[in-house]
């Protein structure tokens, strides 16, 4: 019910999780070390390090999570595990909504600092499975329903970490695409899906050199991820994985079997594991030089964070929190606005909704990634007087104590109120109570007395305003047409509220269009018919995840993948490409703020296969820029095309194709609002022929 108020519970009795970084020791060669170190090398030390065998090796620290440290400072009476305060950056939701690479390597390059300031050696992070069910409890840890968004996204992030001095992990390799049943259920996904969809952002984070990679908790095709050598000898021998793979917490049950598919480190230290591991090599099921690839990986990650243990903190808490602010503001997607917003200094405003307090339970999801903020937020009132400091604003958080919504004998107060005033601001989503780790939400819809809040207080106020705390899509179908806008905020982090205050007085104009589709409803998703199955997630829906489902079948959507108004007006035009031989080629055009304000746009690129001889969906993103244009200014964006903008993977020969024909290029404002387009003719490899349509 309340899902994670401690994530971890302690799994091992007789060490102490609590973490601390191993300096002792100095690096030692694979021929240095006994039989007996090499198999306990291969299994972790208590619950965040690696094993630094008493002192002989350095023991490597490790904390989540993907947008904030979580270093247990100590544990507490009922065995939960309690934090260090950290910097709460947005999630990495919010952060995809920004489509900013600049912002996903400088959230990277932050959180290092961060690590660094706490010895710590690997963030368990960036999460990159992709949003194929939209009631994931984790979706909020991760980036998008599209894996080349996704991919890029995490590029950058990866990098900006370790170029930052600290090594990333990045996870959960793979198809952990729900938390339903995540220990036992099994994704069955045929291979081109998989090379198309769930492995690509792994493959380009891969670009990046991630010094480990996680294995998920699920099986793949019935086989547990910790035991799957064909995915893990796929990540290196195909994908351009050179780092060193860890076991999620827990997911390894049989340790040989895992070190002879290629899991070179079982996270936490399990003595059950490590003992029948020590049996196994002695009964002869496991040879010493089987052994010795995984410790080889391990020595060499360890060798790796050695060489970077001691960089200086580059950046000051107040530059790591302005970070969070600047992700959380342009991750921020407007999403419906009649013209009531930005509002005005001098109006009277009144904030309703406990999810405008600022406090973490309400604007972070729960589980592994849950931060304890260093500061937390202000409110959204008070951030709203800092920038309408005319303006008569008051708050009420009409919420009981434990966060089950009820307005008991104040709702007509309140109510009255929000008749007087000019504007209602009406804070509303879901929390750590109903987007965390390991369950998955039962629906996609708030919770029936926000909706009545809502409806009531547009009922008295027609301008009113709702601002949307959630990590995944929401179903808002009950209320969007009665409410004058509607704000997707996100899980925003502890600069959250200081950020949408800026934006709804604007200050700042809204610039995040979605990395996520707001269906009209769960039962037009593509997965619902198979959602049921216990054990077994049928992936029917194949490459069609998200818009690449609702685009291809018809389905209309409540807000489509890449949209989000802005207080700027842009005009696209002047499209050309230019061929650079082979597949290659450059597609420019120019993007013109024909209105008042000031503006950041995100301009995306589509390609269609018009003519394949395999399905493909209607059209995929290959491309995507975002321009700051001042008011009146026009910006040329520039954006190549290569083989991997028109490639299929062929199931038929293993490989990448490019089938001769005509492919559609596409430019637009979101997947659906196509602003420019181009037809490209496909001859032996190479394209022959360009129509500007
Ligand atoms: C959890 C999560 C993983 C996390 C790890 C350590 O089970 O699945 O994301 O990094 O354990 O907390």
């Amino acid at each position: 019910k309340n899902g994670f108020s401690f994530y971890h519970i302690i799994i091992n009795k007789d060490i102490p999780p609590v973490h601390r970084a191993g300096t002792e020791g100095f690096m030692v060669k694979l021929n240095e070390l006994t039989i007996e170190e090499k198999l306990r090398l291969l299994c972790g030390e208590g619950s965040w390090n690696t094993c630094g065998l008493d002192g002989k090796i350095p023991s490597l620290l490790m904390c989540d999570g993907p947008h904030g440290v979580r270093k247990v400072e100590r544990v507490g009476e009922n065995g939960e595990q309690i934090p260090l305060k950290s910097i709460a950056y947005p999630a990495l939701q919010c952060l995809t909504n920004t489509w900013n690479r600049k912002l996903a390597r400088a959230m990277g390059e932050a959180l290092a600092d961060d690590c660094k300031e706490k010895d710590v050696d690997i963030l368990l992070a960036p999460g990159v499975n992709i949003k194929r069910n939209p009631l994931n409890g984790r979706n909020f840890e991760y980036f998008s329903e599209d894996p080349y968004l996704a991919g890029t996204m995490a590029c950058e992030y990866v990098d900006g970490l370790q170029k930052n001095g600290v090594a990333a992990c990045v996870k959960h390799y793979c198809c952990n695409n729900e938390e339903h049943n995540r220990l036992e259920q099994s994704s069955e996904v045929d291979e081109r899906t998989l090379r198309e969809i769930y492995l690509k952002p792994f493959e380009w984070t891969f670009r990046a050199h991630p010094e480990w990679i996680m294995c998920s908790y699920n099986r793949v095709n019935g086989v547990r991820a910790s035991e799957h050598g064909k995915l893990f000898d796929t990540a290196r021998k195909e994908l351009g994985f050179d780092g060193a793979v860890m076991s999620d917490w827990g997911a390894v049950y049989d340790r040989t079997a895992a070190v002879k598919a290629g899991v070179d480190l079982e996270m936490p230290f399990s003595r059950e594991n490590y003992e029948r591991l020590v049996a196994d090599y002695k009964a002869g099921k496991i040879a010493e030089r089987e052994i010795d690839v995984c410790v080889e990986r391990i020595l060499g990650a360890v060798e790796k964070r050695l060489r970077r243990r001691g960089e200086k903190v580059k950046r000051s808490e107040k530059e790591r929190l302005a970070v969070a602010q600047e992700i959380a503001e342009e991750g921020l997607v407007l999403l419906k606005n009649d013209g009531v917003l930005p509002l005005e200094n001098g109006q009277s405003v009144s904030v309703l909704g406990r999810y405008g307090a600022g406090e973490k339970d309400y604007t972070s999801g729960g589980g592994a990634a849950q931060v304890l903020p260093l500061a937390g937020d202000v409110t959204l009132a008070e951030a709203l007087k800092e920038v309408m400091p005319d303006s008569e604003i008051d708050f009420e958080k009409a919420f009981n104590a434990d966060g089950i919504e009820s307005y008991g004998e104040k709702p007509h107060r309140i109510l009255e109120r929000c008749a007087q005033s000019d504007v209602s601001v009406i804070c509303v989503g879901t929390g750590r109570f109903v987007e965390y780790e390991s369950a998955d939400r039962t629906t996609l819809k708030l919770h029936p007395l926000q909706e009545e809040l809502i409806l009531q207080t547009a009922a008295q106020n027609p301008d009113t305003v709702v601002v949307l705390y959630a990590g995944g899509a929401v179903d808002v179908s009950a209320w969007a047409d009665e409410v004058a806008a509607i704000v997707y905020a996100g899980f925003n982090g502890e600069r959250g509220n200081r950020a949408v205050a800026n934006v709804l007085a604007g200050k700042v104009s809204p610039s995040g269009k979605l990395s996520e589709t707001f269906p009209v409803c769960l039962e037009d998703t593509p997965y619902y018919d198979t959602y049921r199955d216990v054990t077994v997630a049928r992936y029917t829906d194949g490459v069609d995840v998200g818009y690449r489902y609702y685009e291809t079948a018809g389905v209309g959507v409540q807000y489509e993948f890449g949209f989000g108004l802005s207080y700027a007006e842009f005009e696209y035009g002047d499209l050309e490409i230019e061929l650079k031989g082979g597949l290659n080629a450059e597609v420019s055009y120019t993007v013109k703020n024909i209105s008042d304000y000031d503006g950041k746009e995100i301009s995306q690129l589509y390609v269609r296969d018009a003519v394949a001889f395999v399905y493909r969906p209607d059209l995929e993103l290959k491309g995507y820029a975002k321009n700051y244009i001042k008011a009146g200014d026009c910006a040329e964006v520039k954006l190549t095309l290569d083989k991997s903008s028109f490639a299929y993977y062929s199931a038929a020969k293993d490989e990448w194709i490019v089938d001769d024909g005509v492919f559609n290029v596409f430019v637009g404002a979101s997947v659906k609002d196509i602003r420019l387009e181009a037809a490209v003719v496909v001859e032996n490899g190479g394209i022959v022929k360009v129509k500007i349509l």
